[in-house]
């Protein structure tokens, strides 16, 4: 008999998910009476993004076309956004729906507040990464951006100054150490807020520990997507028959033994109703 066990932790995190339904609710709260806007695609996935634009969700791409709009509603996604964001949306008598990764808002507070207090912000990042922009626009002058060894390096600022340093959600934990010990060896009374979400961590062990146990494991998710890339390398790791695939279309059921354990996974922006059809296909499959 065929075992099949998703993972629990497959697909949306936490935040994406929040964002996503808060989208959803809104199309059928006031779907019909207000034009629902989200500020950047609501997820990097082009499927959600195409069902939504088909149920009349538009996107709106800069701080220009939003100027613009004087009426609807406007949806913030995880990432969060910067302060001037809400000002225009208050300023334009928009609707706002916020759904700023609660994790995501804990660190604009803290940038502000660190910031009030005179402290230097340095925020470890992708400095291209809208989140970090974000984050940025929430913390004052006295802030920088490092993401790579060589910006570390070159960090030097007034030896008096005392620094607050915060990381990116998705940052990686250990790179995330190694700048800050290097930053630390400067001198420098610092701060260290660890602000890394532990949602692609614990969405990456239980991947190792279920391709451990599998013969055979399929990794759902986008092939740009990096995050699930990694998971696809993790999982080949421990178990050589994994499979990468974008949708039930990729799938060939040839590959899975009638007696086979099969383990499923999910990159972060895949949604559950394609984890769902997987999940149904290979537990009815052909034996
Ligand atoms: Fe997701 Fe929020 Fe963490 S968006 S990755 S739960 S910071």
């Amino acid at each position: 008999m065929r075992k099949v066990v998703v993972a629990k932790t497959a697909g949306f995190c936490f935040g994406v998910k929040r964002a996503v339904d808060k989208v959803y609710d809104s199309i059928e709260k006031n779907g019909q009476d207000k034009q629902i806007y989200t500020y950047g695609p609501i997820i990097h996935n082009e499927e959600v993004v195409k069902d939504l634009e088909s149920k009349g969700v538009k996107v709106i791409n800069s701080i220009e076309e939003l100027k613009a709009i004087h009426d609807g509603i406007i949806v913030i996604r995880s990432h969060g956004v910067k302060k001037e964001v809400y000002d225009i949306i208050q300023k334009n008598g928009l609707i706002l729906e916020d759904a700023t990764c609660p994790f995501v808002k804990k660190i604009h507070n803290i940038v502000f507040e660190e910031s009030k207090k005179g402290r230097y912000v340095v925020i470890i990042g992708n400095k291209d990464h809208p989140e970090v922009q974000a984050i940025r626009g929430w913390s004052g002058d006295n802030t920088c951006i490092i993401g790579t060894e060589e910006e570390a390096l070159k960090f030097d600022i007034n030896p008096e100054q005392s620094v607050s340093i915060v990381s990116q959600t998705t940052f990686n934990a250990n790179k995330f150490k190694y700048l800050v010990e290097i930053i630390g060896k400067k001198g420098y009374d610092i701060n260290v807020l660890d602000t890394i979400c532990n949602a692609t961590y614990v969405r990456q062990t239980e991947t190792a520990n279920l391709a451990k146990q599998a013969d055979v494991m399929i990794v759902i998710g986008g092939r740009s997507s990096s995050n699930t890339q990694k998971l696809y390398e993790i999982s080949k790791k421990e178990c050589n028959n994994t499979y990468y695939i974008q949708t039930i279309k990729d799938l060939d059921l040839d590959n899975i033994k009638s007696d086979s354990y099969v383990g499923i996974t999910a990159g972060a922006s895949t949604p559950n109703n394609i984890i769902e059809e997987v999940h149904t296909h290979v537990v009815r499959g052909k034996f």
